[in-house]
């Protein structure tokens, strides 16, 4: 039985004709753009895209804040809360995210001296008031004394709700709420802390308050 052979050129004018064709059309068409390339670069003027400014995307504005006594503004959605917006857009992570849902405590900042949880604060809310995160307490090199207190009295294991109970410690020392160790509990029992170090910060209370150690 004889073996197929492949179609030799000649074989199939049909197909090379066509393919020459083909190959030529694109060819010509090819040179056709070419040429008519310029004309369509007439008639088609070059449309500079218009840069797109976050502030003009729906739902996003220009926040501004003051942190820590600095002004700062960033480009934000108006959903935005305070707890995001300095977690992730002004590099300020020392305030924490613990529920996000306003039970922990772990994101208390202050707001015009007030305790405030972050979490439940739009960003756009806090404008032209004064925001005081854990990065702001201290003095340059010096602690404050609630955060020193925290270190004297062994206030923290993990640290993961350290600055939340230290914004609340310096708030609740300031709104004259450690009278005694039931009215510190009693004021301090919006932030939780998983390691259980509630003595410990008790402590670091009395130590800043000038009321002794524990
Ligand atoms: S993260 Fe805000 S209260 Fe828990
Ligand atoms: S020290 Fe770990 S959660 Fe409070």
């Amino acid at each position: 039985m004889d073996e197929p052979h492949p179609l030799p050129a000649s074989a199939s004018p049909g197909l090379a004709s066509t393919r020459r064709s083909f190959l030529r059309q694109a060819a010509g068409l090819v040179g056709a753009a070419a040429v008519a390339r310029p004309w369509l670069a007439q008639a088609e003027p070059a449309v500079t895209p218009a840069p797109v400014s976050p502030a003009s995307t729906p739902g996003v504005s220009t926040i501004t804040l003051k942190v820590n006594g600095t002004v700062r503004t960033a480009e934000l959605e108006t959903r935005v809360t305070l707890l995001d917006a300095l977690r992730d857009h002004l590099q300020l992570p020392g305030t924490k995210k613990g529920c996000d849902h306003g039970t922990c405590g772990a994101c208390t900042v202050h707001i015009d001296g007030q305790r405030a949880l972050s979490c439940l604060t739009l960003a756009a809310r806090a404008q032209g008031h004064e925001i005081t995160t854990i990065e702001g307490l201290a003095q340059g090199d010096t602690l404050h004394p609630v955060q020193q207190a925290f270190i004297d009295c062994d206030g923290f294991q993990c640290g993961f709700c350290t600055p939340g109970q230290i914004m609340s410690v310096t708030a609740c020392i300031a709104e004259g709420h450690t009278h005694d160790d039931g009215e510190i509990r009693e004021w301090m029992s919006g932030n939780l802390c998983r390691c259980a170090a509630y003595p410990n910060i008790l402590a670091a209370v009395k130590q800043a308050a000038g009321k002794g150690a524990a």
